[in-house]
Formats: C-alpha cells, sequence, structure tokens
C-alpha cells in the first residue's frame, strides 16, 4: 500500500472499493495486524497506535473483525461459537440475545455445528461473534462475497441496524447495493494506491473513477461487471 489515508469517524460507514487484486484485503489486514506489517506510517485508533500490537491486542481495543474467510470455530456449535468472545467493560448493546434478535436464523441452528453451515450462516456468525466484543469500530471484508442474493439482503439488513446502533464500519465490499445502503464515505484504491476519497454521490458524480477503476472481474472475463 502506498500513500493510503483512510479515516473513519465516530458512527460512520466507510466502504473500501476496488478491482480485485487492488488491495482491499492487505489493508484491512495491515490495520488489525493479521499477518500483514505495516512497515511505514500509522494506524490509529481512538488515539492509540495500533501498528505492531499483537492482533489480540487490536481487538481488545474495541475492533471487531469479520475476516474475508470467516473464521468460525468449525468443530464448535453456533451457540459455542458466540459463547468464546468477551466485551471487557465496553458498553453492551450486543449480548446473546441481541445478536439472535438480529440474525434470527442463528437463534433457529443454534446448536448446529458450524462446519455444516452455508457460506451465509457462517458470515453471520462471524459477524456476531465480533459484535458480542462490542466493538467501536467493526471492520469486514467482503462480507457479501459467495453469498447467495437472499442472504446478502439479509446481511445488508444487519449492517444497516448495526449503523443506526451506531457502530462505525469500514467494509472493504464491491457491492453496490451495499454501498448504497450503508456508506456514507467510499475511498477507492487501485494497485495499492488510493485513487478517490469521498461521498457516495460524489463517487456517482465522477464517470471516471467509475469507467477507469470499478471494473470487477469474477472468474472468467464474460462475467464481468461494471460498477456505476
Ligand atoms: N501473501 C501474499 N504475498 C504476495 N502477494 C500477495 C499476498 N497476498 C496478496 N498479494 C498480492 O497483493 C495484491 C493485493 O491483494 P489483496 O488480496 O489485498 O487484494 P483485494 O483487493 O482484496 O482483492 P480481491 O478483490 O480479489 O479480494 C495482489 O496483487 C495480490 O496478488
Ligand atoms: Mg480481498
Amino acid at each position: 500500500m502506498h500513500g493510503l489515508d483512510l479515516e473513519v469517524r465516530e458512527g460512520e460507514v466507510v466502504c473500501l472499493i476496488g478491482r480485485n487484486g487492488a488491495g482491499k484485503t492487505s489493508t484491512v489486514r495491515a490495520i488489525v495486524q493479521d499477518e500483514i506489517r505495516v512497515t511505514r506510517g500509522s494506524v490509529e485508533f481512538m488515539g492509540k497506535n495500533l501498528v505492531n500490537l499483537p492482533r489480540r491486542e487490536v481487538i481488545r481495543s474495541g475492533i471487531g473483525y469479520v475476516p474475508e474467510d470467516r473464521r468460525v470455530f468449525a468443530s464448535l456449535t453456533i451457540a459455542e461459537n458466540l459463547s468464546v468472545p468477551r466485551s471487557r467493560g465496553r458498553s453492551r448493546i450486543f449480548d446473546m440475545d441481541a445478536v439472535y434478535e438480529l440474525f434470527l436464523k442463528l437463534k433457529e441452528l443454534h446448536g448446529r455445528q458450524a462446519d455444516v453451515l452455508s457460506g451465509g450462516e457462517q458470515q453471520m456468525l462471524s459477524i456476531a461473534r465480533s459484535l458480542l466484543t462490542n466493538p467501536k469500530l467493526l471492520i469486514l471484508d467482503e462480507p457479501h462475497e459467495r453469498l447467495a442474493p437472499v442472504v446478502t439482503q439479509q446481511v445488508i439488513a444487519a449492517l444497516i441496524r448495526l449503523k443506526s446502533k451506531g457502530v462505525a464500519m469500514l467494509i472493504s465490499d464491491q457491492h453496490v447495493p451495499l454501498i448504497r445502503e450503508c456508506a456514507d464515505c467510499v475511498d477507492v484504491i487501485d494497485r495499492g494506491h488510493p485513487v478517490f476519497c469521498g461521498t457516495v454521490a460524489e463517487r456517482d458524480g465522477n464517470a471516471e473513477i467509475a469507467r477507469k477503476y470499478l471494473m470487477v472481474t469474477r472468474h472468467t472475463p464474460s462475467e464481468s461487471t461494471h460498477i456505476t
């Protein structure tokens, strides 16, 4: 990443977008110190420098992290997965009842082992688990990736409710409805460089950004989608 200057204010939702391979996951992982180390520059969260902290310390400082690969505990049930996190003295907006209310499907399936859940159910579980730490900032890496449309809608609905409860979010995702419904601001990156930062309306007004940087290729060129 080069010259990236990313800011998420309290209660704000910022979407980090860019083509495949642009560096979204790398950025997110550098922020939460997930195997990618920051060699220059700084990452600050509520006045605290996160660079070189172990990942568990980053999470403890009030950041929820939902990684691209979800990382639910495969051999544990939903209820057991959700009994792991602790919110360590912060406001307790999200307890078990609150996350079950947010994701009714998880309540329904609470005794089911995580490795037999669908991708969407695992995504809900991963989000629910990070919410139980009652984060001030939730970072989600491509939450809609590989989800069925109906599940994507449920995840978007949950993110909108989280936003209404004042949870700030940094969401790396290309999904246009998600961006439109959730984002206050968008940051566009390309090959590790920032190319645009502004509101969704400003991005909509910038035809060059849409044309040059937002071509998303999924597996085969014929499935390319142009984001407008
Ligand atoms: N462990 C690694 N070692 C070397 N290069 C890597 C590694 N992980 C990613 N890269 C490269 O870094 C660049 C950015 O990748 P990254 O996964 O951050 O992009 P992305 O925007 O999240 O892409 P996608 O939309 O496919 O998830 C790519 O060119 C990728 O090939
Ligand atoms: Mg990625």
